[in-house]
């Protein structure tokens, strides 16, 4: 696991728009796993810049994304369908085939669950998988308590997410209650993973995601696991970390070894 902390939002969204861009330009054909969201939305400009100034290309990529509310229309301003267009799909070259997020109004849902889990395994799985956390610790809708080897399903929202979420939706009543997820277990598939998290309400805990014990309770604390993520949090984000100075040591240190060189 790499902990990078950056100052502030624009530089924690600055070093991810980095990271992902890197892995565009060496595997162009690359499959993203992508968020929605606050967290990923200055990633996602800061990519749309890439875009337009430097050409990025992605033209040959695929995304697959987390999550999406259930029942919910892909025209709804606030489904999943609906922000990705909006807040990133239609400023970039992707070819709109090769976008999947999942749909919000499937009456099979566990035929279709099983569908999208074939689509990722037919893409040569996810090689870059986005993941923001909830303050219950979620990563996609993985709820307090969901297996650790969960596939894509549908899931009901905690409580605590339905209220955090009132905020897209105008109010608690009309936030849809379920949600279909990528599994834990199918975003640990993911060959590698980038956690962002940003501002105070999320130091406590990304504490526990990160320094706390593997627990159900806590999804985001199997990424302990994971052979390789990365975690970018801002300076709020980071503020209960126990090990932040180490973190920052390691940062440092690592940074100088790409300037090393060996005498002969
Ligand atoms: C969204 C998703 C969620 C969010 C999490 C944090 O696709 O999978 O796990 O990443 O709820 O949301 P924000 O970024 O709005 O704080």
């Amino acid at each position: 696991m790499r902990v990078i902390i950056e100052k502030n939002y624009e530089f924690m969204s600055k070093r991810a728009a980095e990271i992902i861009a890197e892995q565009i330009r060496e595997k162009p054909d690359s499959v993203l796993g992508l968020a929605t969201g606050f967290t990923p939305l200055g990633t996602y400009k800061e990519l749309i810049g890439m875009y337009k100034k430097e050409g990025l290309d992605f033209s040959r990529v695929t995304t697959f994304n987390l999550d999406e509310y259930y029942p919910i229309p892909s025209t709804h301003p606030q489904s999943y369908h609906y922000y990705m267009q909006k807040e990133f799909f239609k400023h970039i070259n992707i070819n709109l085939d090769h976008t999947y997020i999942l749909d919000g109004l499937v009456k099979d849902v566990k035929a279709f669950c099983r569908w999208y889990e074939e689509e990722i395994r037919k893409a040569g799985g996810i090689d870059l998988q986005l993941l923001g956390i909830g303050r219950d610790g979620h990563i996609g809708f993985n709820e307090p308590g969901s297996s650790l080897g969960s596939r894509t399903r549908i899931k009901t929202l905690d409580a605590a997410t339905i209220k955090d979420n009132a905020r897209f939706f105008g109010k608690k009543e009309d936030v849809p209650k379920y949600a279909i997820t990528m599994g834990v277990g199918t975003i640990m598939d993911a060959k590698r993973c980038l956690l962002l998290a940003s501002g105070s309400d999320k130091s406590k805990v990304l504490t526990k995601a990160i320094e706390g014990p593997i627990t159900a309770q806590v999804t985001a604390s199997i990424l302990q696991m994971h052979k390789d993520l990365i975690v970018i949090a801002d300076e709020k984000a980071s503020r209960d970390l126990k090990n932040k100075d180490y973190y920052q040591h390691i940062e440092k240190l690592t940074e100088e070894l790409k300037t090393l060189t060996i005498e002969e």
